[in-house]
């Protein structure tokens, strides 16, 4: 097959008068979907004008700075530019304005966080029931009621999120599922459309441009979270029999309600670990996780790379879409990429940057003339959404392919 070849250019400062975010009240429209108060619209709406304020128009002042203080500083202290990323942020953690936009980022992604377990928390008796009822008229949810999440989930409140993903708040909890859905909006400031879903849009647009007219009859999504993602593939491929694996039961039971409340019938939704994914010894056409790598340990990575290469057909493919590695950034833009990993609570964040995710394709067995990296582009959708890479939040991500020969190949 040939891709396009992975290119990711550092995002661009937004023209002064770009539009506003996307407001929440724009949601995609379902039955779970927790109502919103008007104190809890403005607390999102300002969260992610905020957001995207600092990533559009503080973030090049932290340049600026960078630029015309700290390189010079270092240079007259040292005689030398800094190393590595390492060294840079020591010393951009001593420039005030890189303090400054550090120190905002944290408290407005802990405001968000907090607003969407406010808005979540009074009405989730109501919640739960919906979803409950909703759930009780399909059988496309399965929970495992001795499933132990791993370690590192329920350990860590994994961007800041209270509780993590596998938060469990009582019978039938829903509450780490709404709550995501509400926060992930404004975390990504509306630019990732009115479902969060342009990493499922890009995935579709990249096997339509790399692989026309192909019909995948079985997909495996591993670490589905809301299958806000999934379900775009699940609408363009009706036909497809979708198996969507995720550790928290709130965010299985939430996603379950949410697709069946939005018509979509061929997804179900599993509870498992993704690094040996519930599904026996089924094979799919198309494995794939969404944003999910930097979620993982290295030793859980090559344990996931290994179960897609497992549960894949032959002639099929493993596709996984992330924020594009450091090894080709200059060390500032490493630094600003790698404040998730420092700040956010994002603990495999820096170390799965660093890895070559295509040798770690190749490590568990996929040909090398079979792996590839690429760049999924998402289709523009209206004003306000990204049209390039901007940080995850939209528009162009990196991509690493694995493939399965039709054939077993020999070498002559
Ligand atoms: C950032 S979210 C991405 C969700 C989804 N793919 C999307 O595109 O919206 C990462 C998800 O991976 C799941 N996850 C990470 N490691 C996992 C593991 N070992 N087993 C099951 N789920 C896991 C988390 O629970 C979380 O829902």
């Amino acid at each position: 097959m040939s891709a396009t070849a992975y290119s990711i250019k550092t995002p661009a400062a937004a023209p002064l008068r770009a539009p506003l975010p996307l407001p929440v009240s724009a949601i995609e429209t379902h039955a779970a979907l927790p109502q919103l108060a008007h104190d809890d619209q403005a607390r999102m709406n300002v969260g992610a004008a905020f957001n995207t304020f600092l990533a559009q128009r503080m973030l090049p002042a932290v340049e600026r700075a960078a630029r015309a203080e700290v390189e010079p500083a270092r240079q007259a202290r040292l005689g030398q530019p800094a190393a590595d990323r390492h060294e840079y942020r020591r010393d951009l953690e001593q420039n005030l304005t890189w303090r400054l936009w550090s120190r905002l980022r944290r408290s407005n992604m802990e405001m968000l966080q907090q607003a969407g377990r406010l808005a979540v928390l009074p009405q989730l008796p109501a919640l739960v029931e919906t979803c409950r009822e909703i759930n009780a008229g399909h059988d496309r949810l399965e929970l495992d009621p001795t499933f132990q999440p791993p370690g590192y989930l329920s350990r860590l409140h994994s961007h800041l999120m209270p509780g993590g993903y596998v938060a469990e708040l009582g019978d039938d909890d829903i509450a780490a599922g709404a709550a995501y859905d509400v926060v992930t909006h404004a975390v990504l400031g509306g630019r990732s459309g009115p479902a969060s879903d342009r990493a499922g849009r890009a995935t579709l647009a990249w096997l339509r441009e790399h692989r026309p007219g192909w019909t995948p009859r079985r997909i495996l999504d591993l670490g589905c979270g809301i299958g806000t993602n999934t379900c775009v593939l699940a609408r363009a491929f009706p036909d497809a029999e979708i198996i969507a694996v995720d550790a928290g039961a709130a965010l299985l039971r939430y996603a379950a309600a949410r697709a069946a409340s939005l018509g979509v019938t061929n997804i179900r939704f599993i509870q498992g670990d993704i690094e040996t994914p519930p599904v026996g010894d089924e094979r799919f056409d198309l494995v794939m996780t969404l944003m999910v790598l930097h979620e993982t340990s290295r030793p859980g990575m090559q344990r996931i790379f290994a179960s897609c290469r497992e549960h894949l057909a032959k002639g099929g493919l493993t596709f996984h879409l992330e924020q594009p590695p450091y090894r080709d950034k200059p060390l500032l833009e490493q630094c600003l990429r790698d404040w998730d990993g420092r700040y956010n609570n994002e603990a495999f964040w820096s170390a799965m940057h660093d890895t070559d995710l295509a040798a770690q394709l190749r490590a568990v067995g996929f040909p090398a003339q079979h792996v590839f990296e690429t760049t999924a582009n998402a289709p523009p959708l209206g004003a306000t959404t990204a049209t390039q890479e901007d940080y995850g939040r939209g528009g162009a991500w990196y991509v690493v392919v694995g493939e399965k020969p039709l054939l077993k190949e020999v070498s002559v």
